[in-house]
């Protein structure tokens, strides 16, 4: 069909036949909400690149998962940010740890919410990587037994899912037998299959403490020019046993979302990640963009492009925009 037989603007015409045809949907449930749990009491502090995100201690933490359930926003991924730091992340992986305390006291007063944890060493190590130092890398063998008993904690703790962002090879093997092995065999692994080395999560970076002391990331992150290894990334970690597989950051990798979607019939998630909320976030303030209209654009982007799960800094504000 070709014009004048053919008028795409015929269906366009109007909003109720604009709703029948539309092809994407977004709502409350497709969302996670990041938090940030910081060891202490009385501790609200914005975190300065993101404006509306804060590291805040568990007091704080608990009202505002309080508000996140009843925005119909159905989990949480939690981020920790420990009293203290050492070569090996020991807080990562103690009972009494910051992560620990959260999701217990997260279960207990606000039911019906669920508690992801996101399983990495970065923000419990004093040199800020995600892993063990050897020989001025660091060493993935090693790294998996610590994220394996990081993980088996935060479920001992109460998590419901766990989510490792580190990148290790093996890693959602070790942490999946370590959970069976304890009779958790029911608690699905969200992994970060797919994570880029990338400059987008500097504002994180201020918000979890969590900036390497030396060198970067690049030997265990993905390069961002690379596209056909993302698939070997994603089958490795679904051979492993991965529930739900990750794509971040979100934006600049549509591509990479639409061809896991295309590859594998397991949900998948994007991590809208902290640089892209405070791009937005900058822009908004200053008039230059209308944050409502661009959030919520991006958003039906994720879903287009394949995503089921929407990891994001602007959960509660699309929740209460889709809520009007
Ligand atoms: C920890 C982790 C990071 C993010 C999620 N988990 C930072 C990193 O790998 O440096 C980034 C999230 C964001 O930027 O919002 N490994
Ligand atoms: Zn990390």
């Amino acid at each position: 069909m070709v014009f004048p037989q053919f008028r795409a603007r015929r269906i366009r015409g109007n909003e109720t036949f604009r709703r029948m045809v539309r092809e994407t949907t977004l709502s409350a449930n497709d969302l996670v909400y990041p938090m940030f749990s910081a060891f202490g009491s009385g501790i609200h502090k914005e975190v300065s690149s993101m404006p509306g995100i804060y590291q805040q201690s568990i007091e704080y933490i608990v009202a505002e998962a309080r508000e996140v359930r009843d925005l119909g926003i159905p989990a949480v991924l939690l981020f920790g940010i420990p009293e203290s730091k050492d070569a090996v992340g020991s807080d990562a992986y103690s009972d009494t740890g910051i992560i620990q305390e959260t999701i217990r006291a997260i279960k207990k007063e606000v039911p019906g919410l669920a508690v992801i944890t996101d399983v990495c060493l970065c923000e419990y190590t004093d040199h800020g990587h995600c892993g063990i130092i050897k020989d001025g890398d660091v060493d993935n063998d090693s790294t998996l037994e610590l994220l394996a008993r990081e993980a088996l904690s935060h479920v001992q703790a109460g998590a419901d899912m766990v989510a490792p962002s580190d990148m290790m090879d093996g890693r959602v093997g070790a942490i999946r037998s370590m959970l069976d092995k304890h009779g958790y065999e029911r608690i699905p692994l969200m992994s970060y299959a797919v994570k880029y080395a990338s400059g987008y999560y500097g504002p994180f970076r201020e918000a979890a403490e969590s900036t390497p002391q030396f060198g970067d990331r690049r030997s265990y992150q993905m390069d961002p020019a690379n596209r056909r290894e993302a698939l070997r990334e994603a089958a490795s970690d679904v051979d492993e046993g991965a529930d739900i597989i990750m794509v971040k950051p979100g934006l600049p990798y549509l591509d990479i979302l639409r061809d896991l979607r295309n590859e594998f019939d397991l949900p998948l998630a994007v991590y809208n990640v902290s640089g892209e909320y405070s791009m937005v976030k900058g822009a908004a303030e200053r008039g230059w963009i209308d944050e409502e209209r661009v959030v919520l654009e991006t958003m039906t982007a994720f879903k287009r492009a394949g995503a089921d799960i929407i990891i994001t800094y602007h959960a509660k504000d699309v929740a209460r925009w889709l809520a009007r």
